[in-house]
């Protein structure tokens, strides 16, 4: 895949060898102390190595935060903003995947706009934040190692609130532009960085770009522009992501980091829906089940609840997941998109039932209910309840 760079408002660098770029950008911004976000895997698997001695070779100092974990919680945005604060730092670099990257932003925009993270909650589209971020966030350096996030790129976070047991939307998009927004301001985006990814992350996070792209491409309140980028992304997931999964081929593994990166760019844009506002929710509930997981588990019957609303997006959606959608009825080409993912996920060996992920089934209809309080299932092409949704996590159940 070609290499590049560009800027929108992120500075983007794209390709292999893009991580080891964190000094020279840093140069070229007059930055002189860091600090890395991270977790203790990452560090152990050797993914904050090269950008150690990056900044090494820049002359540049540099503190290790390491205490983040998978679904973070708001002690964890804490604790890293202490060590920001702490170090004197004047850029951040968070190293990992989604989790990593959420706390490396909220932490970076908390530093500097203070408050606490529940200020910045996302309650409603309409109200899109408590808080306005006023203040640009320490400038912050993203460097993903999963394909599937696109937090590298977005303008949100998703933290946890323990205490709800209730994962937090928190964003603010640029109001103007150069106005500061929660996000990163460089994006090195190098996908020599997921090589050593197991198979089973490989999977749940690519699920997971694919499952932006699908809910953008379907969501009521998404713009034109998102359609030839979502529906791209969908078409390289299918044809990329079993291969990434069975033989962790570079090759592969360019192409689904390459689509999971379109994908942030299109959460900029694009409204969510049903299977985030599900995911997200068991996610805070059980912290242990992958996000990606999560998702794949209530995709099929999101799609299934919400195909006879939009069967024309639908047909589309199949058409770009490989299905021959030639002669079909609109219906039933609609009906194909469904059955495709679910033949991914069992190409993919993702989880397709809460139960065997450890969900009681008790908790079917708080997941139901708290899933109503989400900001994202105001952005379902079909309008949904909570007995609506009881449905739909009973038959993913
Ligand atoms: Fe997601």
């Amino acid at each position: 895949m070609d290499e590049y760079t560009f800027s929108f408002p992120i500075w983007v660098e794209f390709g292999t060898g893009a991580s080891g770029k964190v000094g020279e950008i840093a140069e070229t911004q007059g930055w002189d102390r860091a600090v890395i976000v991270t977790d203790p895997g990452i560090v152990e698997a050797g993914l904050t190595d090269g950008i150690v001695d990056a900044l090494e070779t820049a002359g540049i100092a540099y503190d290790l935060s390491d205490g983040v974990r998978p679904n973070p919680t708001v002690s964890m945005v804490e604790e890293t903003a202490e060590t920001i604060e702490a170090s004197g730092a004047d850029f951040v670099v968070a190293v990992g995947g989604g989790s990593v990257m959420d706390v490396g932003k909220t932490a970076s925009m908390l530093v500097t706009n203070g408050g606490t993270v529940a200020d910045y909650e996302v309650v409603t589209d309409e109200d899109v934040v408590a808080e306005p971020v006023e203040n640009h966030p320490v400038p912050l350096v993203t460097v993903p190692t999963t394909a599937g996030t696109g937090s590298e790129v977005d303008f949100w976070a998703v933290i946890t609130d323990t205490e709800r047991e209730f994962k937090m939307a928190l964003g603010q998009p640029p109001l103007y532009p150069g106005g500061p927004y929660l996000g990163a301001s460089v994006s090195l985006v190098d996908p020599a960085l997921t090589e050593s990814l197991p198979p089973r992350q490989t999977a749940a996070t690519g699920f997971d770009a694919l499952s932006h792209a699908l809910e953008n491409y379907v969501s009521a309140v998404s713009p034109p522009l998102v359609t030839p980028m979502a529906l791209h992304v969908m078409e390289l997931i299918a044809e990329y992501l079993p291969e990434a999964y069975h033989d962790g081929t570079m090759e592969a593994r360019e192409h689904v980091m390459f689509a999971a990166h379109l994908a942030g760019m299109g959460e900029n844009l694009a409204g969510f829906g049903a299977i985030h506002s599900l995911a997200e929710v068991t996610g805070a509930m059980y912290p242990d089940i992958p996000h990606g997981e999560a998702i794949a588990i209530f995709t099929p019957a999101v799609m299934e609840f919400n195909r006879t609303a939009i069967p024309e997006r639908y047909r589309d959606v199949a058409a770009a997941l490989g299905e021959d959608v030639e002669g079909l009825s609109v219906e039933e080409a609609a009906r194909r998109a469904v059955e495709a993912v679910e033949d991914l996920m069992d190409e993919l060996d993702l989880p397709s039932r809460l139960r065997d992920v450890g969900v009681a089934e008790e908790d079917l209809r708080t997941i139901a209910e708290k899933s109503m309080a989400t900001s994202e299932i105001g952005d379902n092409p079909r309008e949904a309840d909570a007995d609506d949704l009881l449905e739909i996590a009973r038959n993913s159940y």
